[in-house]
C-alpha cells in the first residue's frame, strides 16, 4: 500500500543482464553518505526484467495519459492509496518526481507492466518495491501493484510479481532478507497473487493502513528469502470461512474456494 500512494517514472534502459530474474542490477553504489548509508540503500539505474510471460520497464512521460485512465478504475481506488479522483497532474508527478527519485535513492523500484510482444504498446499495470529504511543489512522490502481490468484474469500480475520477486532476493539484485505484502481486508484478488508468489498471510492488523484519511484494517503477509516461492499453506476455503470472514469484514465479499 505504501508503494500505491504514489509510484512512477521516466524511461527504463534496457538492460541486457537484466533479462532474467535475478539478473545483477545495472549500477549499485553502495558506497553512500548518511543517511542512506545506515539503511543500506542500493541506488541504480532503472533496468528492464522480462521473460517469455512479461516485461517491465520503468514507465515513461509517454505513459501518462493512460495511467491517468487506468487510475479512474472503481478497484484501484477501492484498494490502493493512489488520490481519487485521480488527475493528470498526480500521474506526471508520478512519472516525473517519484519513480525516478526512488530509483536515483534506492527507497524503491517501480516498474510499468506490459506483455513480451508489446513492450511499447499501452501500459498493462504497475508493479514496484517501497524499501523498508531501517539501519541494518537485513534488507525488507513491500511489494505493490494494479493491473488494467482487461489485462486481469490471465496470471500476468503473478508473473510480474515472481520476476520482481526473484530479482529482488537475488544477491545480485537487492539481496533482500524478506518481503513484505500488505492489502486492505478483503482484497482476495490481490491476496491470491501473494499466495501464488509465496507469502504467508501472517494476520489482520487493525487500522494498519492509511486510505485517503482514513485508517483502514489491512492482512499483512510475508515471504523471507530461503522460502518456496510457491503457495505453502492452502487457500481459504468453505471449511475455513469463520477465519476469513472474521478477517475480511462485514459485507465483503467472501472468497471462492
Ligand atoms: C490485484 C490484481 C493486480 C490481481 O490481478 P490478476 O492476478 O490478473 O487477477 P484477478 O483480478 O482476476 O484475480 C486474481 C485471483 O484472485 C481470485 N479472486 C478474485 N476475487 C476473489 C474472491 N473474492 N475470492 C477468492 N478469489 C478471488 C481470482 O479468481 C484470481 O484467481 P486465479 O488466479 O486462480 O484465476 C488486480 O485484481 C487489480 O489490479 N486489482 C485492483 C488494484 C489492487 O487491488 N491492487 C493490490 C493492492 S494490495
Amino acid at each position: 500500500m505504501t508503494w500505491a500512494s504514489g509510484i512512477t517514472a521516466e524511461h527504463g534502459e534496457d538492460h541486457p543482464g537484466a533479462r532474467r530474474a535475478g539478473a545483477p542490477v545495472a549500477r549499485a553504489d553502495r558506497a553512500l553518505s548518511a543517511p542512506d548509508a545506515e539503511w543500506h540503500a542500493v541506488r541504480m539505474e532503472p533496468f528492464v526484467l522480462s521473460n517469455e510471460h512479461v516485461h517491465l520497464a520503468m514507465p515513461t512521460a509517454a505513459d501518462v495519459d493512460r495511467i491517468t485512465e487506468l487510475c479512474q478504475g472503481a478497484e484501484i481506488a477501492a484498494w490502493t492509496t493512489v488520490p481519487s479522483p485521480y488527475t493528470r497532474a498526480d500521474a506526471a508527478a508520478f512519472i516525473e518526481e517519484v519513480v525516478p527519485e526512488s530509483w536515483r535513492t534506492g527507497r524503491g523500484n517501480t516498474w510499468a507492466v506490459r506483455r513480451p510482444d508489446a513492450p511499447e504498446g499501452p501500459v498493462l499495470g504497475m508493479v514496484g518495491l517501497a524499501m523498508d529504511t531501517s539501519p541494518t543489512p537485513e534488507k525488507s522490502a513491500e511489494i505493490g501493484y494494479w493491473l488494467a481490468p482487461e489485462a486481469r484474469g490471465e496470471g500476468l500480475m503473478t508473473e510480474a510479481g515472481r520476476i520482481v520477486t526473484d530479482w529482488a532476493f537475488d544477491d545480485e539484485g537487492l539481496g533482500l532478507a524478506r518481503m513484505v505484502w500488505t492489502a486492505f481486508t478483503g482484497n482476495w484478488a490481490s491476496r491470491r497473487v501473494a499466495w501464488r508468489l509465496g507469502f504467508r498471510v501472517e494476520g489482520t492488523v487493525r487500522g494498519f493502513g492509511v486510505q485517503r484519511g482514513v485508517r483502514r484494517d489491512a492482512w499483512i503477509g510475508t515471504l523471507l528469502a530461503g522460502d518456496p516461492r510457491e503457495p505453502v499453506e492452502p487457500w481459504p476455503s468453505a471449511e475455513a470461512g469463520d477465519r476469513v470472514g472474521a478477517d475480511a469484514g462485514a459485507g465483503e465479499p467472501a472468497p471462492r474456494a
